[in-house]
């Protein structure tokens, strides 16, 4: 099947992101077993489970930074299986969003440069400057610009890996526990600013323990044992009868 790229695909399609019948093993571990879902173009999920239970594993798989062991995967409609390496790096680097703690800052660079960097690869330094400035601002990065990233806290380095993914608008941003290692305060207002992306019409997929950020999204998922249950409608019941 043939990737044609960006918003030629499937026009009057509206899934995002699909599993279907997901499966990844590490050696004799299945650590997701039969995982299904569907996200539609702008929706919003969280996805939650205990340490180890397979959040990172689930969004590293829906990243297309891993591959299922069997099951199958579809990005806007698209199989995912079967394209080239180039093809999938293009979506990568063109449709996905990654703030994942391992999505590290460039070293020698400043925050400015650091969050810059796509916008200069995709030759578009110039129109993303405004949106770079406003998320600088919003993130509380402001006097921090100059920085190089050895002289943030993991808190400043998660924010500015955060406004990197922005900066590009994806179709979809993939957030693994973007509040970790934030204040109260610092959580809402990244809580607030990924809020504002799928405003944008960004999708967003969201590991978290932080149950406000989940609450926030409009679909909550729970992985247990291996297996990712639809809790959306659970979760609102229980808030509902714990309110009134
Ligand atoms: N590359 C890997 N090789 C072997 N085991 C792994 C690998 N990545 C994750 N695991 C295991 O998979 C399980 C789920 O991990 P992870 O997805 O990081 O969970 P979470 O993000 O919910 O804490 C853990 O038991 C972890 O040790
Ligand atoms: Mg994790």
């Amino acid at each position: 099947m043939m990737y044609r790229g960006g918003s030629s695909l499937g026009s009057g399609n509206s899934m995002m992101m699909e599993a279907i019948d997901v499966t990844k093993r590490f050696g004799k571990d299945t650590v997701l077993a039969s995982v299904s879902f569907r996200l539609d173009k702008g929706q919003s999920m969280a996805v939650l489970g205990p340490s180890g239970s397979g959040k990172t594993t689930l969004l590293s798989l829906l990243g297309l930074l891993l591959t299922p062991s069997s099951g199958e995967i579809l990005f806007q409609g698209q199989r995912i299986q079967g394209l080239s390496d180039r093809e999938l790096s293009n979506l990568r680097n063109h449709q996905l969003g990654y703030v994942f703690p391992s999505s590290q800052l460039i070293g020698s660079l400043t925050v400015w440069d650091n969050i810059l960097l796509p916008a200069r690869l995709a030759g578009k330094t110039r129109e993303k400057q405004k949106r770079s400035r406003e998320l600088i601002e919003q993130l509380g990065l402001a006097t921090r610009m100059d920085h190089l990233p050895h002289q943030l806290s993991f808190g400043q380095k998660r924010r500015a890996a955060l406004a990197r993914a922005l900066v590009m608008e994806p179709q979809l941003i993939l957030a693994d526990e973007p509040t970790n290692d934030l204040d109260d305060n610092m959580a809402k207002e990244v809580s607030r600013v990924l809020q504002g992306a799928k405003a944008r019409g960004i999708s967003l997929i969201i590991a978290t323990h932080d149950y406000p950020l989940a609450e926030s999204m409009e679909r909550r998922f729970r992985i247990d044992r291996g297996r990712l249950s639809d809790v959306t409608v659970t979760d609102r019941e229980l808030g509902e009868r714990k309110g009134g």
